[in-house]
Parts: structure tokens; C-alpha cells; sequence
């Protein structure tokens, strides 16, 4: 991968002459890192080291995005969904975890928000550019599908994630998908998922009224389900 690190193998850090540990030069091209990446400006600098945990659903957050990093493997598929309120760091999670596994795998995966993912491919059809364009983002061994469902959807809006989705399912590519709704309303019944759901309050708006049932399913067979509650942490007041 053109900018793993040799020299500090990814952690950023290098041990000198002497024992001395200091910051490895790799991390003054930590821009490069998010331009390669298309990571927003705004989380530039989320890192899994700076998610700060305040309560029992971020810690397992956090770990769950933790053991996914340093456990990845591209060639299964796997993926994270994680569901939860407005400002609680589901993006800065998935940021995290797209960023370790660039430096420490050398796997170059890609952050796009949904809905811009799909004026993008929209745009692309219009000018008649489809098939390649769109072929290499479906084809990222990772790729962030951020805000999933946060709008209302056309039907063709809704076709198109149905194909991202089935796309990503059928050829074993990996997922990370953040969004604000539950994903069916009967994860309290279910028993692979009941007890991480204990005692939280899940979000009433449910993925199924969305993208309709057969794409969540494929994203509860293709991703680790991750409900977090907390404080949103936009308002710092609170
Ligand atoms: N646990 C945390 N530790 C440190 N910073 C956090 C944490 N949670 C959120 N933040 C910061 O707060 C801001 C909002 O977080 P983020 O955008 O990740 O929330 P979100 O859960 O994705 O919200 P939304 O559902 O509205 O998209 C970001 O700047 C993020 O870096
Ligand atoms: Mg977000």
C-alpha cells in the first residue's frame, strides 16, 4: 500500500537509539490518510485512541469497533452497523476503524455519506459514466455507508441502496453502516441480539419502513449489529 508504514508498521510510533519512543514521520501525512480515505474534514481527527466512553453501550461500541479493526480481514466480508441516537460518535467510531485498518493493514477502504453516495451515482448515470465509476466503489474492500436512510427515499433512491447492499452481500465485501433507525423494531424478541438491546431505548424509526425487509436482512447476515445510547455529544451543554 503506498502509504503504510514500513517503518513504524502502522502504529504510528518508532522506538530510537536508546529506547527512546517518539511519533513515527508517517503520522505528519496523516491528511493524506483522510483525503485517501474521503473523510470529511469535520472528523479529520477521530481516532478509536480519542472515543472517549461515558457509558456500558459506548464501551462495547468501542470494543466491538476495536476487535473488527484489528481482526479484519477482507476476504470475509464482515462488516458493523452501528444504530444509535444523534451524537453518541457512530461516524467517528466507523472513521476509526477505517483509518486503523489503513494504517495497519494496508486495506484502502472509503468513506461515503449515503445520500451523497447516491447523487454521485445518479450524476454518473446521467452523463452516461455507470459502469466502471461505479463498479470500483462497489468493489472497495471496505466501504462506510454513513447516515443509512436518513432521508426520505424516491424509489429509485431506495433501489439503489437495495444494489449497494446485495452488491456488497453477494460478493463478500465489508460494510460499516451508521444510522439513526432501528433495524426491524423486534430486536428486543431476538435472541442473537436481546441482551446488547437490554435496557435501551432503540430508536422508533425502523430501517424495514425504508429499505423494506430484504435489504435488512442482508445487512443483519453481512454486519455486527452495534446499539449505543448516550449523550449527544454536539451539545456540550448537556
Ligand atoms: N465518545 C466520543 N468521544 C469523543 N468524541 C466524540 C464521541 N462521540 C462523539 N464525538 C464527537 O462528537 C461529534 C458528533 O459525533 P458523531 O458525528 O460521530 O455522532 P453520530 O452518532 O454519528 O451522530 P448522527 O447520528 O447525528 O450522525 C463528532 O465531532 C465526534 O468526533
Ligand atoms: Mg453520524
Amino acid at each position: 500500500m503506498e502509504t503504510y508504514c514500513e517503518r513504524c508498521r502502522g502504529t504510528g510510533f518508532v522506538k530510537e537509539e536508546g529506547g527512546a519512543v517518539s511519533l513515527c514521520s508517517c503520522r505528519f501525512s496523516l491528511k493524506d490518510t483522510n483525503r485517501i480515505l474521503g473523510i470529511p474534514r469535520r472528523f479529520w481527527d477521530a481516532e478509536l485512541d480519542n472515543y472517549v466512553c461515558e457509558n456500558a453501550s459506548e464501551s462495547e461500541a468501542f470494543k466491538e469497533a476495536y476487535i473488527y479493526a484489528s481482526s479484519y480481514d477482507p476476504e470475509e466480508g464482515r462488516g458493523l452497523t452501528f444504530i444509535g441516537p444523534p451524537g453518541v460518535g457512530k461516524t467517528h467510531l466507523a472513521v476509526g476503524v477505517l483509518k486503523k485498518i489503513y494504517r495497519e493493514k494496508g486495506v484502502r477502504g472509503m468513506f461515503f455519506d449515503t445520500k451523497d453516495l447516491i447523487y454521485r451515482f445518479k450524476a454518473l448515470i446521467e452523463v452516461g459514466r455507470t459502469a466502471r465509476a461505479i463498479k470500483t466503489v462497489l468493489n472497495l474492500p471496505l466501504l462506510v455507508l454513513d447516515d443509512l436512510g436518513s432521508e426520505r427515499l424516491s424509489d429509485w433512491q431506495r433501489e439503489m441502496i437495495s444494489y449497494i447492499i446485495s452488491y456488497r452481500y453477494n460478493n463478500l465485501k465489508s460494510t460499516l453502516i451508521t444510522t439513526n433507525f432501528s433495524l426491524t423494531g423486534e430486536e428486543k424478541k431476538d435472541r442473537r441480539i436481546r441482551k446488547m438491546v437490554d435496557g435501551l431505548e432503540l430508536p422508533k424509526a425502523l430501517m424495514t419502513d425504508r429499505l423494506g425487509a430484504g435489504t435488512v436482512s442482508r445487512i443483519y447476515e453481512m454486519t455486527k449489529v452495534i446499539y449505543m445510547q448516550g449523550r449527544d455529544r454536539r451539545r456540550r451543554s448537556l
